[in-house]
């Protein structure tokens, strides 16, 4: 396999999209599985290589984790009998250190690699490595192997307050806190629609989870059971790739959206730029093209804001529309890794410096006064995009240059197909059922 993807662009792309289950609701759903004493069946997990690496993570450490059917999967705890997560495949998904929690639960000491996933930006669990702390683990960090080791020193509850909101980071500590003795509570916790997905999953297995805005209160309970297979919502960020798609290659798209609130910022975001969005039912969107489309700018923000990991879809998008748009990176570093390529197909997009008044508090990441940060871009519009040979760099940036070249006349070669397939299940097919022309090689 040459792990590429050869697309023949130029043509509209018209029909039904029909979602698969959210990857960042599956993996976390799966790890706190593992919290369970008995097996839990999950349904709507996407066939993507996140999940089938976390999967082999959990059987690398004794527990059970198996496809029974297409989207269907099982997950047993009970016979994981070792503390310590390997490097190899923790190093490829970065919802890897979640496991902190089944093991600190199981064996009140466990060691867990510093996480992998997406380069995008240093990507550092300080805040996650505190909150921890607060709630009555200690941590320490071998930098020679790579390893925390962390070890239950009481009873696991108290208050933490994140100084910014973590996504992954919430869900940890949720899931450090569910089974127990103690109560807690997250202040300035992470909002993502996908942490209330854990929370319902964990409420209707007997957890006693409240949020209030951005605070969440956990009461510890002593057992987790699922009375029954547990579904897991639509994949947000794959909504947002179809409509774009539907949008940006002059075609029509049909999408079920997993909840219109959800994915609010962007569709007001859309409504400034007139591109087409027909509600055909109560949770049925068509996202068509309409000639005119107007620049519209954009800041990326945790929930309700503009999600970081749509940027670079709304980037591309951006390509086609009339006048100039600024793309400002609040949460993550390095995440315009595509700008490149995008360049390399002809759009007008280059790096410009947008000041923020109070820099440490506006971005998300860990702000250094003495580093140079690249965290906007301009977009000068519209630009005909044309092929070309391209390098995926991270699962978003990916998507984008998908999107980019589907919409461009011409045969493109994206290198780097993997990346791809670590968050959409059946892209190609998908695309190709919309009358699109991309194969795997
Ligand atoms: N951060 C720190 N210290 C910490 C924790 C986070 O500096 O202790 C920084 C991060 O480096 C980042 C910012 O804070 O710059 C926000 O990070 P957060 O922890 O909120 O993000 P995450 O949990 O690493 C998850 C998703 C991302 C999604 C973001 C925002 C998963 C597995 N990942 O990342 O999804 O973009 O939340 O909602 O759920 C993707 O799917 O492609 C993806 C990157």
């Amino acid at each position: 396999m040459e792990d590429a993807f050869i697309v023949n662009g130029g043509k509209p792309l018209v029909g039904t999209v029909r979602l698969s289950g959210a990857k960042n609701v599956a993996l976390k759903t799966i790890i706190a599985a593992l919290l369970f004493d008995e097996k839990v069946t999950l349904q709507n997990i996407p066939r993507i290589s996140d999940v089938i690496e976390l999967m082999h993570l959990i059987k690398s450490i004794g527990g059970h984790a198996e496809f029974i059917d297409t989207n269907i999967v099982e997950i047993t705890g009970s016979s994981v009998n070792t503390n310590k997560v390997e490097l190899l495949h923790s190093s490829k998904i970065r919802a890897s250190f979640l496991l902190f929690a089944p093991l600190l639960n199981r064996f009140k000491e466990c060691y867990v690699p510093n996480p992998g996933g997406c380069r995008i930006g240093a990507r550092p669990i300080d805040r996650i490595i505190d909150g921890m702390r607060q709630l009555g683990v200690d941590v320490e960090y071998d930098s020679t192997s790579g390893y925390y080791n962390a070890r239950v020193a009481k009873d696991i509850g108290g208050t933490y307050t994140f100084p910014k909101p973590t996504h992954t980071g919430t869900d940890l500590l949720i899931l450090l806190s569910v089974r127990g003795n103690g109560m807690t509570t997250i202040e300035n916790a992470a909002v993502e629609p996908e942490i209330d997905e854990l929370i319902e999953f964990l409420n209707v297995s007997g957890a006693q989870i409240r949020r209030n805005n951005s605070t969440i209160i956990i009461e510890g309970v002593q057992k987790l059971s699922a009375k029954s297979a547990y579904t897991i919502g639509l994949d947000r960020n794959e909504a947002v790739t179809f409509a774009v798609l539907g949008i940006a290659s002059q075609g029509s798209v049909e999408i079920e959206i997993p909840d219109a609130w959800s994915i609010k910022s962007f569709l007001d975001a859309l409504e400034k730029t007139g591109a087409g969005v027909e509600k055909k039912s109560s949770n049925i969107l068509r996202f068509y093209y309409r000639p005119g489309l107007k620049s519209y700018s954009i800041e990326t923000a945790p929930h309700p804001g503009f999600m970081t990991d749509w940027q670079p879809n709304w980037a591309v998008l951006m390509t086609q529309a009339q006048g100039e748009t600024i793309i400002h990176e609040r949460i993550f570093e390095n995440r315009f890794a595509y700008v490149n390529d995008l360049k390399r197909l002809g759009a007008s997009v280059d790096f410009v410096s947008v000041p923020a008044d109070n820099p440490e508090s506006f971005y998300h990441f860990q702000y250094d006064e003495n580093k140079h940060y690249l965290q906007a871009i301009k977009i000068i519009g519209p630009t005909p995009l044309h092929n070309g040979v391209l390098t995926m760099s991270d699962l978003r940036a990916g998507a984008s240059l998908i999107i980019a070249t589907l919409i461009a006349k011409g045969e493109s070669v994206i290198q780097g197909a993997s990346i791809l397939e670590r968050g959409y299940e059946n892209f190609c097919e998908k695309v190709n059922a919309l009358g699109g022309d991309i194969i795997k090689v």
